[in-house]
């Protein structure tokens, strides 16, 4: 049974199929009209969502498929039922599962105790989804990934630890410009460092943003504080004061870089106005890979083959 819980259970090839496919997907989506026919998906969400839910939703529906969304406020995992039975379940009747958890232990979970195939769609740790996406859209804008250079400034997070594990799969240089108190899962650094060797790739970690951005070919921020850090938000506004991606910094990157953001965006914090909607931003097109990327994952996963 293969899932995506996590970006590093997959290969170098793995990824590089998967990339392969959402090229596919989104050039010929036609062709994949019954890829998924007949097949259900559901959907955990413990937090909000616009994309996530809506591409996975309509992906599913364009593939031949039907997409369920389950908020734990209304299924009785909100209740207290465990995440084992909830896995069990659900297995029963659909033929695979997409959460959206606090935990990242949820999705591990789930994955662990159900029989079908279990889709990551964010915890705490990790955004998967949304990295491979972003590859799409880098390699759209930038060609070969191998070589380039991507630059997440801001907090250490679940989009930090993907877009991490993202370029070390696919060759490329990572660097992390985050706060001292705010940095990546130390454990999940030296990983990606130690399966950098098979790619090239590298990773670095810094507290200066213009150091991080220098010579980039993608510059990525996220907000500050994610969903379940609202009580930080006014500690974290001080803490990450010269962290915005500015114009000025950006004229530090390489000079036809682009700049991407996971969105919902916050512009005025960990961006300006002027960078992300301005000529080098490639929000909306990011958001759009969502759903190939999406489709790829699922046809992956819960295609016959
Ligand atoms: N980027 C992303 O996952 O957006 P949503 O929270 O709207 O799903
Ligand atoms: N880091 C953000 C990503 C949202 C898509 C959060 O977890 O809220």
């Amino acid at each position: 049974m293969k899932h995506l819980i996590r970006i590093p259970d997959w290969s170098v090839a793995e990824v590089a199929d998967v990339l392969r496919l959402a090229a596919e997907v989104k050039a010929e989506p036609k062709r994949f009209r019954k890829a998924l026919d007949g097949q259900t998906l559901a959907m955990i969400f413990q937090k909000s969502s616009t994309r996530t839910r809506v591409s996975f939703e309509v992906g599913m529906h364009q593939l031949g498929g039907t997409a369920l969304f389950l908020s734990s406020r209304d299924i009785q995992l909100g209740r207290g039922e465990p995440i084992s039975d909830t896995a069990q379940v659900l297995s029963r009747y659909v033929d695979g599962i997409m959460a959206r958890t606090y935990a990242h232990a949820d999705v591990v979970g789930l994955a662990e105790h159900g029989t079908v195939p279990v889709i990551n769609g964010l915890t705490d740790f990790n955004h998967p989804c949304q990295a491979l996406a972003d590859l799409q859209t880098i390699q759209e804008r930038l060609g070969d990934l191998a070589g380039k250079k991507l630059t997440y400034v801001g907090d250490g997070n679940n989009m930090a630890h993907s877009l991490m594990m993202a370029a070390v799969r696919t060759g490329m240089h990572f660097a992390c410009a985050s706060p001292r108190n705010y940095t990546m899962d130390a454990d999940y650094v030296a990983l990606a460092r130690e399966l950098a060797e098979e790619t090239g790739a590298t990773v670095t970690e810094t507290d200066s943003p213009s150091e991080g951005v220098a010579g980039a070919h993608v510059v990525y921020t996220d907000v500050w504080a994610s969903m379940g850090q609202e009580a930080e938000q006014a500690e974290r506004v001080v803490a990450f004061a010269g962290f915005q991606v500015d114009e000025a910094l950006m004229e530090k990157a390489h000079a036809d870089s682009i700049f991407l953001h996971c969105l919902p965006a916050h512009r005025g914090e960990e961006v300006s106005a002027a960078v992300c909607d301005g000529p080098r931003s490639a929000i909306f097109d990011q958001s759009e890979n969502r759903l190939h990327m999406q489709k790829a994952i699922m046809i992956t996963l819960m295609g016959a083959g």
